[in-house]
């Protein structure tokens, strides 16, 4: 074994790495983001366009990312450092570390979100001896509120933080293995209701039926966006776990199945939350809240719904931990290797930067609703700054970085574990990484910002 490896967190089994990369990709971006995004963007044609970067760009920047830290043996920051020397390149993680506390703060609003429906669900309000309750209403009551979505946010950063304290394999594993099936149990439960409504078919329809004169470049970015987003790539966590994979792994399949399992989680929510937006007559486009209005509406149509929605909406903060826990292993892998600090004061700094700006993020669905730049919230800007901009160039310069200033033997040598695996699409791969890539990220990018 490498004597690097020795003395840095490792993964203890193949197993563990898997389950905590698929437990760092499958998360809110599944659940609550794709559905949103989804309604917003026209449906089908979002749906398309989203898997098609998944498997077309995506899986190639996480095989990518996996190259560039298992080789590189550290952080964002020191990887690139290592595999380039004296070369900027180390700027691409140092923006990777600034995506991911900005992620992370807006990431802990909407989690805290559930915590009060976890909380409200025991008050047996979403069950159908409930009588009538507007679900809308409870939703807009609660999210605009000073203090409550306050409160559940830090909750959610400071367990965050907790499980970071322990470290690696003791902290993520552990938690990724048991929950994410319960998770995908729940979504089967839910999609199945969904669609025995009367008048479900309509957002079967909507989900799946591309209708592609709603594509333009503001759509093709959130595609791209979401699709870097929900895989967890271009800022790095992939590059930090990458670093604690085996070197006998096999780096092409686990990229593989995890985008696979990810998106899946993802069309699976789709199929929760479409048929039942549209018996219901609820409006697709109605942005972060869909799932917290659309779901509990679901429940209420369910024998021993108050129990589902306890169950679900536990299941659903933990798949968000397992991700916030990746996030924040970002920063605190940086400031632990290159200011020497202990984890623990690196726990503390990257949870207080986050944990700040996460107060204005939460705040800016009700006190600060009208504090606007460039027409959108302080949440809206954050999220559309992290996931629209700085992940796609990001990704961008992983791509550019391997294959145009990297030696591809060593990428080779890498992928293909010194020579030991066969890895037959490795001509593809380079493709990808030369032309396809950067070229495809950068047109959308421009497309979608206005400067083209
Ligand atoms: N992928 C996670 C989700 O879908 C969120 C996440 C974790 C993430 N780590 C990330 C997003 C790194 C972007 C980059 O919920």
């Amino acid at each position: 074994m490498n004597t690097n490896q020795t003395n840095r967190d490792c993964f203890s089994c193949k197993f563990g790495v898997f389950a905590a990369a698929v437990g760092s990709a499958v998360g809110l971006g599944n659940i609550w983001r794709f559905p949103y995004l989804a309604g917003e963007n026209g449906g089908g044609a979002f749906l398309i366009i989203y898997i098609a970067f998944v498997f077309i760009l995506g899986l190639p920047v996480m095989l990518s990312e996996f190259v560039i830290g298992r080789r590189g043996q550290g952080n964002v920051f020191r990887s690139f450092k290592q595999l380039a020397p004296k070369k900027p390149w180390y700027l691409v993680g140092l923006m990777g570390i600034t995506a991911s506390l900005i992620i992370l703060a807006f990431y802990s609003t909407i989690a805290g979100w559930a915590f009060e429906y976890a909380m409200i669900s025991v008050k047996n309000i979403f069950s159908p001896s409930a009588g009538v309750v507007d679900h809308a209403q409870v939703f807009e009551q609660f999210h605009t509120a000073t203090v409550v979505p306050l409160v559940w946010m830090t909750v959610f950063i400071l367990i965050t933080a907790f499980v970071v304290l322990f470290g690696v394999q003791k902290g993520i594993e552990k938690y990724a293995k048991i929950l994410l099936p319960l998770l995908f149990v729940f979504l089967v439960i839910f999609s199945i209701r969904g669609l025995t409504l009367p008048g479900s078919v309509e957002g079967l329809k909507f989900l799946f039926y591309p209708d592609f004169s709603k594509i333009n470049g503001g759509v093709m970015l959130s595609a791209l966006g979401q699709a870097a987003f929900s895989l967890s790539i271009g800022m790095g966590t992939m590059i930090t776990f990458g670093s604690y994979i085996k070197k006998d792994d096999n780096l092409p399949r686990s990229a593989f199945s995890i985008s696979i399992a990810d998106t899946f989680v993802a069309a699976l929510a789709g199929m929760a939350i479409f048929p039942a937006v549209f018996a219901f007559g609820m409006e697709p486009t109605q942005g972060p809240g869909l799932v917290y209005v659309v779901l509990p509406a679901i429940f209420e149509q369910m024998t021993g719904g108050a129990y589902f929605a306890f169950g679900f909406f536990v299941v659903l903060i933990i798949a968000a931990l397992t991700s916030s826990v990746s996030l924040l292993e970002v920063p605190v892998a940086y400031f632990r290797e290159e200011f020497r600090m202990t984890r623990r004061t690196a726990t503390l700094l990257g949870t207080a930067i986050s944990g700040a700006l996460a107060i204005f993020t939460t705040l800016s669905f009700g006190p600060l609703k009208h504090v606007k730049l460039f027409e959108k919230t302080i949440f809206d800007n954050s999220d559309f700054f992290a996931s629209n901009i700085l992940l796609p160039l990001g990704a961008f310069f992983v791509v550019l970085f391997l294959g145009w200033f990297y030696d591809i033997k060593q990428t080779k040598d890498e992928i293909t574990n010194q020579g030991t695996l066969t890895v037959r699409l490795f001509p593809v791969f380079v493709f990808i990484i030369r032309f396809v890539a950067p070229l495809a990220i950068l047109l959308v990018f421009l497309k979608g910002v206005g400067l083209i």
